[in-house]
């Protein structure tokens, strides 16, 4: 086993949804590969993850992905110090897969196994590649598929969850909206690169207002309102035969829902960055890969003069990195997971931290 005075290779595996990844990270930061399996070819008939499928599909790739891994990084698995798996939250077969895969390797080649929530995986990422420390206090959305959620963070790797989605999730959404319309799987790209060409304020869409004033989101009116305005305008959805950048319908309905999304996302970022005196916003997760959300939050953050930090686009959907990383500082807290560690798919990150400041005021 590898100790702590040379440097500190992580094997993480990441299986939570509809991604198989397999990544090797070395000391939290240096990524030495990261490999990520789409199963978007499965899954688009379907306009969805199918979970069965899904755990079927997670099966056959893991091991190949994570010998492709190890090779890509030059090592096999005696240079391993240890492998960090995604716990939860996600689907429970999909989890099951990676983590006794993970489990498997860290027994057979006795070395610690580290336990991963993946929204810390999606944090970490932005983390990961940072050129410069990064001040705290700081606001970080976590904007995907499965979750929008909004956490402060007093101080690194120290969350407290101040706001989540209380429907649907901003990228879940995406790949509604898009499926309402025909266009395909996962939405989110589809629409992003529609939206860029049509007309934002043709359809007006409403911004949801929570009115308990929590930090909450929601986004399953929006999408209610976007099938509302298709019958409304009789927008009918594509035909096979036809291009979607031709529809100017359907463009500027993908621009107006869109420029709503990133508006709402703004909206409740900004006002906790200004409460909570923050010194910095992450956005990470799918939904960050989204180019008017990172001009929209990087023109805002400017304004109100704190840098906003996005990962690279690789790093902003699922992958393995991530999850390396997130388990590093466990590896450094020897906060090892034992080999009766199962999925878990509620963990829910920073709420202790929410219990526990309230026991302190
Ligand atoms: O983080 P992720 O890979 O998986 C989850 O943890 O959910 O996020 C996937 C989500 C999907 O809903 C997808 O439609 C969305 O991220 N997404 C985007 C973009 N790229 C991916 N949403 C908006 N704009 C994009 N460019
Ligand atoms: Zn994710």
């Amino acid at each position: 086993m590898s100790d702590t005075d040379g440097p500190i290779r992580i094997l993480g595996i990441e299986s939570s949804c509809d991604e198989t990844s397999a990544a090797v990270v070395e000391d939290g930061r240096h990524i030495l590969s990261n490999l990520v399996s789409s199963q978007d070819e499965t899954h688009r008939p379907y306009g969805g993850v199918v979970p069965e499928l899904a755990s079927r599909q997670h099966l056959s790739k893991v091991g190949p992905l994570v010998a492709a891994a190890l090779e890509k990084a030059g090592l096999s698995l005696g240079d391993i110090g240890s492998v960090a798996v995604t716990q939860g939250p996600g689907l429970v077969g999909s989890l099951l897969v990676g983590l006794s895969f993970g489990k498997s390797i860290a027994y057979a080649c006795g070395i610690p196994l580290l336990s991963v929530d993946h929204l810390e995986g999606h944090i970490r990422s932005v983390y990961l590649e940072a050129h410069r420390p990064i001040s705290h206090p700081a606001i970080s959305l976590v904007v995907s598929g499965g979750h929008t959620s909004l956490f402060l963070m007093e101080e690194e790797a120290n969350y407290r969850l101040l706001g989540k989605t209380r429907d649907d999730a901003a990228g879940e959404a995406y790949d509604k909206v898009a499926k309402h319309l025909g266009l395909g799987y996962p939405g989110g790209p589809i629409l992003d690169k529609l939206a860029a060409l049509g007309d934002a304020q043709r359809f007006p869409l409403p911004i949801a207002k929570i009115s308990d004033g929590s930090e909450d989101f929601s986004f399953s009116g929006l999408k209610t309102a976007v099938l509302r305005e298709t019958k409304r305008h009789e927008i009918v959805a594509l035909r096979p035969d036809e291009k979607a950048e031709n529809r100017r319908d359907i463009v500027d309905l993908a621009a107006s829902f869109q420029r709503t999304v990133v508006e709402t996302l703004w909206r409740r970022t900004d006002s906790a960055a200004r409460r909570t005196g923050a010194k910095t916003i992450l956005v990470s997760g799918g939904v960050a890969a989204n180019r008017e959300l990172r001009q929209r939050f990087a023109h805002l953050a400017q304004e109100i003069g704190i840098p906003v930090l996005f990962p690279s686009l690789s790093l902003s959907t699922d992958n393995a990195a991530m999850i390396a990383a997130a388990g590093y500082l466990k590896f450094l807290r020897k906060d090892y997971a034992g080999l009766d560690l199962t999925a878990d798919v509620e963990l829910r990150l920073g709420e202790q931290g929410v219990r526990r400041a309230s026991r302190h005021l």
